[in-house]
């Protein structure tokens, strides 16, 4: 088990950095395939610096099927942890075609160099924007699905294809079965305790912490909350949040899922990655000026077209399937965030 080696696509990126770690924390081998699109290979430096223990880093695109091939060929991964993608919801309505390409065509191709290479037991990062609209806040695995985005629409489109791969394992009885995790992640924020690695946006941030974070520094001078006249205890809009590194560590479990009895004759399986609790804007901000003293400027602002007014995960299947559960608070979501936001303001630059 310890010597399996774990192939990362988008490991450079945010939540690919903080698996790196705990993969090499549990004594995986890891190799890294990113083109820095969106990510610098310091966060690679820091990785290791972080654990002591060295990966293999690859600058290529997954799209690049040569490259690909020869990776695996090199690399003989046991299992292959897919965060390489395009994230930003706004931009996927701007430029669809880039969403698709990059994060579809992007897969398609991973996919079937993992068919060639015989590696079929696959950790997809997928997101709870894949659900679609209902009555409920919470939501089950078992929910229909109905993304309302490009961008939502790329990961729902790449769950249907693995579905329809493992489903296809049953007319292909001579092959090894597909075995995949389906991670729909909630909100992921937070950084490394060690403040060394965190999210470090391009530009304005799309998130809500690393925006709270940059006004907190004076990087960006007031903060827009989006309504506060929805029906919640406050007004303003409830989220589920996860701590990056409570999210990656139930993406090891996950491979210790697909590697036991319960994947032995393969199966594609869904299961939601958060908190099961929500918390409002306000309730963010005022953690956030408590843990770190500094008062946050804001504003209230009209809503946004296509904004719910709560919803969060209903975790149970994670916890009984995955044994899996988030340990960190709220407070040590915004401790951490700060952490990391005050020793690199501007980042990895
Ligand atoms: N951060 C979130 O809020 C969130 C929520 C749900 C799902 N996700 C998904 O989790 C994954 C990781 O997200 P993140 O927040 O770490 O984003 P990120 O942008 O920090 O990381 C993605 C990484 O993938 C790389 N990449 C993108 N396209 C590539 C390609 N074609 N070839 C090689 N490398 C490529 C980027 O350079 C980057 O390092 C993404 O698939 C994202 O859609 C993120």
């Amino acid at each position: 088990m310890s010597h399996q080696t774990i192939l990362v696509t988008g490991g450079a990126g945010y939540i690919g950095s903080h698996a790196c770690v705990e993969l090499l924390q549990a004594g995986f081998n890891v190799a890294v395939v990113d083109n820095l699109g969106n990510s610098k290979y310091e966060s690679l430096r820091r990785v290791q610096q972080i654990t002591g223990k060295t990966l293999t880093f690859y600058q290529a695109d997954i799209r690049d099927k040569a490259a690909l091939t020869e990776i695996f060929a090199k690399e003989s991964p046991s299992t292959v942890m897919h965060f390489a993608g395009l994230k930003a919801v706004g931009e996927s309505c701007e430029k669809p075609l880039l969403y698709y390409n990059n994060n579809v065509y992007g897969t398609m191709i991973l996919l079937e160099v993992m068919d060639e290479s015989n590696v079929r037991q696959l950790v997809f990062s997928s997101s709870a924007t894949v659900y679609g609209q209902t009555s409920l806040t919470q939501y089950s695995e078992d929910f229909p699905l109905g993304p309302i985005n490009p961008y939502g629409r790329s990961k729902a489109m790449i769950e249907d294809i693995l579905r329809d791969l493992s489903a296809s394992d049953k007319i292909n009885p001579n092959r090894s079965p597909w075995k995949v995790a389906l991670l729909r992640y909630f909100n992921p924020i937070g950084a490394h305790e060690s403040g060394l690695i965190g999210e470090d946006p391009n530009g304005i941030p799309n998130n809500l912490m690393p925006y709270v974070a940059q006004v907190a520094i004076g990087k960006l001078p007031q903060l827009s909350v989006f309504g506060d006249d929805y029906p919640t205890p406050d007004g303003t809009g409830i989220r589920d949040y996860i701590h990056v590194v409570d999210l990656v560590k139930g993406h090891i479990n996950a491979i210790t899922a697909l590697n036991s009895d319960a994947f032995k004759d393969g199966g594609c399986k869904a299961y939601n990655l958060g908190a099961g609790k929500g918390y409002s804007v306000l309730e963010i901000i005022a953690a956030f000026e408590s843990v770190t003293g500094q008062k946050i400027n804001y504003k209230i602002s009209p809503r946004r077209a296509g904004d719910l007014a709560e919803y969060f995960a209903n975790p149970a299947l994670a916890f009984k399937e995955l044994n899996w559960k988030v340990e960190k608070s709220l407070n040590d979501i915004v401790a951490d965030t700060w952490n990391w936001q005050s020793k690199n303001p501007q980042g990895y630059n």
